[in-house]
């Protein structure tokens, strides 16, 4: 028992020195890239906000949606949230902004409040910029209309 208690160990051990070897060529360790963990990467430039102010569509229905303008310098805390001067309900008639949706109002109790619920307070922890990066990894994800198209199509027949 003990001898493949240890096989394992050593195994294990082998293992993880593989996976952290830190300059193996081709291996893609993220932002890093292959460099070795004593050096420096040169950091790959942030990207930039999309900022055209053109409403995106929502990946599915209770996605919160992206933000379509900047945010630099918005201030959101305990003494003033910024965003709320533009989509607070008695600020759009002056902003055009859309509305915060209705459930926005609504504390964990379910009870509707006159201001902004303390759980939606934070805006960016929900809703945020589009960029401009490119993607990582190819993405195939589709929404539920592209999904079921076929289906559609077969049940007209
Ligand atoms: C100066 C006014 C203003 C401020 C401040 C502002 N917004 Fe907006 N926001 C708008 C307007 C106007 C739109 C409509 C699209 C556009 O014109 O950019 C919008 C659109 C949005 C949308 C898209 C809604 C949808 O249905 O697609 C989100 C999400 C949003 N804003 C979030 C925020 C957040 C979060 C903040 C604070 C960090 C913020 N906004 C601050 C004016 C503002
Ligand atoms: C806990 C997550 C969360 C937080 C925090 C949050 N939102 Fe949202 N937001 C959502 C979701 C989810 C939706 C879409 C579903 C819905 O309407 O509730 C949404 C919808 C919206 C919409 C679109 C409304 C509409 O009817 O089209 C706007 C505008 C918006 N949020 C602005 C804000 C602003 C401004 C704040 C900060 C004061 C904020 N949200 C905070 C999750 C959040």
């Amino acid at each position: 028992m003990k001898r493949i208690l240890l096989a394992l160990l050593a195994a294990g051990l082998c293992f993880a020195a593989a996976a952290q070897n830190p300059s193996s060529p081709g291996l893609n360790h993220g932002l890093r890239g292959n460099t070795a963990l004593d050096k420096e990467s040169t950091p790959a430039l942030l990207p930039k906000p999309v900022n055209d102010d053109q409403r995106k569509a929502r990946n599915y229905p209770m996605q919160p949606p992206l933000i379509p303008h900047q945010i630099d310098n918005y201030q959101v805390d305990a003494k003033f949230n910024k965003c709320m001067s533009c989509h607070g309900r008695d600020k759009v008639a002056d902003s055009q902004a859309p509305m915060v949706s209705v459930t926005h109002f609504m504390d964990r109790d379910g009870n509707m409040r006159n201001e902004i619920s303390p759980r939606r307070y934070f805006c960016t922890q929900c809703h945020v910029m589009q960029t401009d990066a490119k993607v990582p990894v190819k993405n195939t994800f589709q929404d539920f209309y592209s999904a079921t198209a076929d289906e559609k199509k077969g049940a007209k027949k």
